[in-house]
């Protein structure tokens, strides 16, 4: 089997390290994965991709204002292109490993990567995740947010809100640098099932910000001390997909393109998603 190495930490010759440094070096010593220089982003970077962030956020925004039960998932869709290249943005899921549209809309056991279509028409009690993606001046940003159509049951509905707490719970291991990914996935995962419900284990959270998905992976349930240290000018996402039942998710048959995940039980799930920098005060929303 093929290993990739990853690079190891060091200070450039003539260089004082730093305080990250250091901070680095000491885990690296540990046997703790620490990420690599080019995971670190400039503070010009940063600016990009907050700016992305912004029209991402806007695209979501624009979305929330006009959603409304009758609506098909492909209506969304139209709308999230229309806006984003309006505002001189690019959705990035459009034509990414050919997935065929702008957004994913995953509604009710669709866990994520849903597809738009004329079929799915939102009725009274869905619950649908609404993910984009947006590409500013060669920068991403990536966040989804949960819409619920009138009343739904209110076991649905407590499941929205667990989602949101998770998001929220691995916002607040992130209030301070030099944390685990699994620091965080272990509080996530603590929180959902003191809930009752599950953490889907075969998708994660992601880096981004040069490109769609990078290094590190950020799942979402997991140990201590495990995964990358979280190091200032690190961009990421936070995106717990929470299960009413198991959290097993499978294929959709009948999904000639294979993107569609869900449930395997069939029962709902929920996710939000924010895309976030770590600073030296902890992380900061870019997009929501
Ligand atoms: N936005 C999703 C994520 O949070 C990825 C969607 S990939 C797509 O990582 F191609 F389906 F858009
Ligand atoms: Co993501
Ligand atoms: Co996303």
């Amino acid at each position: 089997m093929k290993k990739t190495k990853r690079p190891v930490w060091t200070v450039p010759e003539g260089m004082e390290p730093t305080e990250m440094d250091c901070r680095i070096l000491e885990m690296q010593e540990k046997g703790k994965i620490v990420p690599w220089r080019g995971l670190i982003k400039t503070p010009e970077q940063i600016k990009g991709i907050r700016k992305a962030g912004q029209l991402n956020t806007a695209v979501l925004d624009y979305v929330e204002e006009h959603i409304r039960e009758g609506m098909s998932t492909l209506e969304i869709d139209r709308m999230v292109y229309d806006f984003t290249t309006r505002h001189g943005g690019i959705p990035a899921p459009l034509h990414y490993e050919g997935f065929p549209n702008s957004c994913c809309t995953s509604i009710n056991d669709v866990v994520c990567h849903g597809i738009p279509s004329e079929d799915d028409v939102l009725e009274e009690g869905d619950i649908v995740n609404v993910d984009c993606t947006t590409i500013l001046d060669g920068y991403y940003a990536d966040a989804s947010r949960m819409f619920v159509m009138g009343h739904t049951d209110p076991r649905w509905q407590r499941l929205v809100d667990v989602a949101w707490e998770c998001l929220k719970v691995g916002q607040d291991v992130c209030s301070r640098p030099y944390v685990f990914v699994g620091d965080m996935g272990n509080a996530i995962a603590r929180h959902a099932h003191k809930n009752r419900c599950t953490i889907v284990r075969d998708l994660c959270g992601h880096g981004v910000g040069l490109e769609f998905h990078e290094q590190p992976d950020v799942e979402h349930y997991g140990h201590k001390g495990t995964g990358m240290l979280l190091v200032p000018g690190m961009t990421f996402t936070i995106e717990p997909m929470v299960n009413m039942g198991h959290w097993d998710v499978c294929g959709d048959e009948l999904d000639p393109t294979g993107w569609i995940v869900l449930t395997s039980d069939g029962l709902p799930s929920a996710q939000w998603e924010h895309t976030f920098v770590m600073t030296e005060n902890g992380v900061e929303i870019l997009s929501h």
